[in-house]
């Protein structure tokens, strides 16, 4: 049976993710930002393990997961977890800049830092959540962008590190997506939120399930994912 470590399993894609491999019986670790997450998750999905640790404190990953038992076979990691906060570069602050750096890039380059010896061992798969932000950047959405860039950068770099190894790495880039998040960059934006009119995340969860599930002789390395017209 595989086992998954995922990231934003409590919400949106990472949750639906979570649902379609619990429901098949595959081993799931739950990342949650703390205990009291962790444990609301841990109900939701019956058998599934958590690993606790705040992504927005990527220094402290190390630190935290010691503390714990990490999972001794991990057949995949998918990085789904992520934030965004919108704003003109005359206004963003560093606070926002860092922690969208935090969150959404330099805790997935730790998380995957820390996995990467039970992935090599599995010949396992790195599957990132990225965004249509990580390949075009527009007016106030410079932080949350340069963040999804930079974890296109880390997907690239480690496929080629890896492959060798037999790691395969795919980076997803879904359009606006009907999600919590979604619904916060519609806020920020002063628009009004209609979730009828964004990809639901059901069918991300099905573009992330069919890059892990494709057979060994080949590896999605991208999937952009655009809103349809039902
Ligand atoms: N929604 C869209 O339109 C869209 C489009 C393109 C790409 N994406 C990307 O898709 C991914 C999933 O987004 P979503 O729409 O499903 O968002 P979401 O519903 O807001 O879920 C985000 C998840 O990230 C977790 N998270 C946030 N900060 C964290 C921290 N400091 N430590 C640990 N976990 C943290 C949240 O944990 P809690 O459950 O504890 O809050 C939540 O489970 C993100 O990487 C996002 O950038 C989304």
């Amino acid at each position: 049976m595989a086992t998954h470590v995922i990231t934003g399993a409590g919400s949106g894609i990472g949750a639906a993710v979570a649902r379609r491999l619990h429901a098949r019986g595959d081993d799931l670790v739950l990342h949650a930002r703390s205990a009291g997450r962790a444990k609301e998750l841990a109900a939701e999905f019956p058998g599934a393990r958590t690993l606790v640790g705040d992504l927005a404190d990527p220094d402290r990953l190390s630190w935290a997961f010691s503390h714990q038992s990490l999972p001794e076979q991990v057949d995949s990691l998918l990085h789904i977890a992520g934030v965004v906060e919108l704003g003109r570069v005359g206004e963003l602050t560093p606070k926002t800049w860092r922690h969208q750096l935090d969150v959404n890039l330099i805790a997935p380059a730790e998380l995957t830092r820390h996995f990467l010896p039970q992935l090599r061992a599995s010949r396992g798969h790195v599957i990132f959540v990225n965004s249509g932000a990580g390949l075009n950047a527009h007016a106030e959405w410079s932080a949350y962008a340069a963040s999804k860039h930079g974890l296109k950068a880390l997907a690239d770099s480690l496929r080629h590190e890896e492959h060798a190894a037999g790691v395969r790495v795919t980076s997803v880039y879904p359009g606006r997506t009907a999600s919590p998040m979604q619904a916060k960059v519609h806020r920020q934006e002063g628009k009004d939120y209609d979730p009828g009119r964004w990809i639901d995340p059901e069918s991300v969860a099905t573009t992330v399930v069919m890059a892990l599930d494709l057979p060994r002789d080949a590896e999605v390395n991208d999937l952009t994912v655009r809103p349809g017209r039902p």
